[in-house]
């Protein structure tokens, strides 16, 4: 079948011909109609991930997808052939840049009926951080205070709906042009970060989403009240995420160097920083799901290629500029 693939890091991707899936008694084989371009390709690609994720090249890219079931393995219960659905298959699992894939049932939610195949094949990766950030470690509560960062952007996207969903007050930062986007997607507030300084600006948050790092990170943490929350999900990652994705020792004191600086500075404060390494759940698409069919949350796709065209589709993240997300659609 039909893929992209790279075989040596920072070369390009390349159409290539690959084996069929081989299906497990718990997958099912999904013909992918259309797959969600996220900055994971890209970063793995340029093998910023090889510590973490050590895949064997040659690799398929591609961690979102939408489509319709061809096949089910011998025990799975809960899909059948033709049912359309949406999925971030597992690390170690990816590959969505290709005609088919096999995708453990666990990760797979029924595809929302009121949103196109491009859609749904935006959202999983995306929405599942947003949900993971906010909802399970950030508990967002009602009348809470909440900064999105990089609110255009995929992920903010969706955090900016889901936080006003869970009745937050929001606050994100986004170019002047994309300010007004940002309003109709909920946000109370919005920062130019060209021009203006949010750390300036807020203060007493009790939740920040941080996909930048470094001294936005910092300064994330400057504004936050007593007993905030800052989820990191550019890093730097920490101990506990090291230990609960069983690296090795190595890696894992090579973690606690990396992320002491601002894990010093988030007890001095006395608030909590958390990196957030997203993953599949079918489960939690699910609830996702329910959000879109009641309109709670859209999927925001800026820009729709070909399938023929998934080398530009990737390149395209790098020329930033995009509102919400890139897909890949084969149909
Ligand atoms: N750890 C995880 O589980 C996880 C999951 C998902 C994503 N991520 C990471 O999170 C980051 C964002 O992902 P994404 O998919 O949302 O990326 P994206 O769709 O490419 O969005 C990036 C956005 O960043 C904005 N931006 C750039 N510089 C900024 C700044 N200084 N302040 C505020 N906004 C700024 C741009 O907005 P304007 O156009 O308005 O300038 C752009 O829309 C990536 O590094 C990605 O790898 C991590």
């Amino acid at each position: 079948m039909r893929a992209f693939t790279f075989s040596t890091y920072k070369t390009s991707l390349r159409e290539a011909d690959i084996p069929e899936p081989i299906m497990g008694e718990h997958d099912v084989l999904v013909q992918v109609q259309a797959a969600g371009v996220n900055q994971l390709d890209e970063k793995i690609r340029i093998g910023e991930f090889k510590q973490i994720l050590p895949y064997k090249l040659p690799l398929t890219l591609g961690h979102d997808v939408a489509g319709t079931v061809l096949r089910v393995g011998a025990a799975v219960r809960g899909f059948r052939p033709g049912d359309e659905v949406y999925a971030r298959p597992r690390d170690h699992r990816i590959g969505t840049f290709a005609e088919r894939i096999a995708v453990d049932e666990a990760d797979v939610a029924p595809k929302p009926s009121s949103i196109s195949m491009e859609e749904a094949g935006s959202l999983p990766l995306v929405a599942l951080t947003a949900w993971q950030a906010l909802v399970e470690i950030g508990n967002v509560q009602r009348g809470q205070k909440v900064l999105i960062h990089a609110g255009s952007g995929g992920v903010g996207s969706i955090a900016i709906q889901l936080a006003k969903h869970l009745g937050a007050e929001v606050a994100t930062t986004v170019s002047a042009s994309n300010a007004a986007f940002a309003r109709e997607l909920g946000a109370d507030h919005t920062i130019d970060y060209r021009n203006e300084d949010f750390e300036q600006l807020l203060s007493g948050y009790d939740f920040v989403l941080d996909s930048l790092g470094g001294e936005n990170l910092e300064k994330s943490l400057r504004i936050l009240g007593p007993c905030g929350i800052a989820v990191g999900i550019s890093g730097p990652p920490t101990p506990d995420f090291a230990r609960s994705a069983g690296l090795n020792p190595v890696l894992r004191l090579a973690i606690a160097g990396l992320s002491g600086k601002i894990r010093k500075q988030a007890k001095r404060l006395g608030v909590d920083y958390r990196f957030l390494f997203m993953r599949a759940s079918g489960e939690q698409l699910r609830e996702i799901s329910a959000l879109i069919e009641r309109r709670a949350i859209k999927p925001i796709v800026g820009r729709v290629f070909p399938f023929d065209e998934t080398v530009r589709a990737l390149e395209s993240l790098r020329d930033g500029g995009l509102r919400g997300k890139a897909v890949i659609s084969s149909r």
